[in-house]
């Protein structure tokens, strides 16, 4: 069961992520991050650059790997999840781009009907990230639909990084990325499996806003299923959802997870 700490708002939470992060690589400096994209991990990331910064953290080994990619996209494309990563992540911490890996590095906008190279980029990201000695702390959002990465309802919770198609909500979600056009949303992607996220050391979930409420409630307190992939986050050792009060708005017990938060000792970190 993942810990559930209720927070006033996304600066709280990133605060939370950043002082987590920032001592992880204080006491290992070449620590392999989880990226992800999408507006819940901004926060997250600004403060981890705020506390890098004020304490002259060494962030030259630090390496890095993202959740997911569009299939099709060049990678110099703005909505990109590669230009997206860079822009939000690897700059504003002054990490170094060639330690940094997308799923879609290799495919740079190949086309969905070239399958050879298409298929072959999962297992090598996998192997990628396996050789790098595995993820410490991997930062996830959450789709409206639980989706986690780009794994959509129905995802294998067993699954490695591969090609999905997109559901037609998140292709909706994310219009507004293209131009409020749908049209414009590619219809694949490539993304790590759940299984993938799951053997990362620590998952760190963020999530904002009403919008969120009902995915969280099914992947915190509904049944373990492929149906809310994020809900394999309940069979994870180390888990931590943060949210702010309008995400845990349908969360059964959010008394306790409070309670349990606020009396928690402080050297157990998160
Ligand atoms: C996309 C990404 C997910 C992200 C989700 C939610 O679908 N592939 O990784 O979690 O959007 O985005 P946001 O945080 O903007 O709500």
């Amino acid at each position: 069961m993942p810990e559930i700490i209720i927070v006033k708002n996304e600066a709280e939470a990133g605060d939370i992520y950043g002082r987590c992060v920032a001592d992880l690589i204080k006491a290992k400096p070449n620590a392999v991050l989880g990226l992800a994209t999408g507006s819940s991990p901004l926060a997250a990331y600004r403060s981890l650059a705020r506390i890098v910064k004020d304490e002259s953290i060494d962030v030259s080994q630090v390496q890095g790997f993202a959740l997911d990619e569009y299939i099709g996209l060049p990678l110099i494309h703005p909505e990109s999840y590669h230009a997206t990563i860079h822009r939000t992540v690897v700059e504003p911490l002054g990490l170094d781009p060639a330690k940094v890996h997308v799923p879609g590095d290799v495919l740079n906008g190949t086309p969905l009907e070239d399958g050879a190279k298409i298929a072959s980029a999962g297992p090598a990201y996998d192997a990628a990230i396996e050789a790098a000695g595995g993820i410490d702390v991997q930062i996830l959002g959450i789709g409206t639909d639980g989706h986690v990465g780009f794994n959509e309802p129905g995802s294998s919770l067993a699954s490695g990084t591969r090609v999905k198609t997109l559901a037609e909500q998140t292709r909706i979600d994310n219009a507004r990325f293209f131009d409020n056009d749908i049209n414009q949303v590619p219809t694949h992607c490539i993304t790590q499996g759940i299984g993938t996220i799951m053997k990362a050391r620590h998952l760190v979930l963020l999530a904002f806003g009403s919008g969120k409420a009902e995915a969280i409630e099914e992947t915190v307190e509904g049944g373990v299923s492929a149906f809310c992939p994020a809900s394999a986050l309940q069979m994870h050792p180390h888990a931590t959802i943060i949210v702010d009060e309008e995400a845990a708005s349908r969360l059964r017990h959010k008394d306790y997870y409070r309670y349990a938060y606020t009396h928690k000792p402080a050297w157990q970190g998160i």
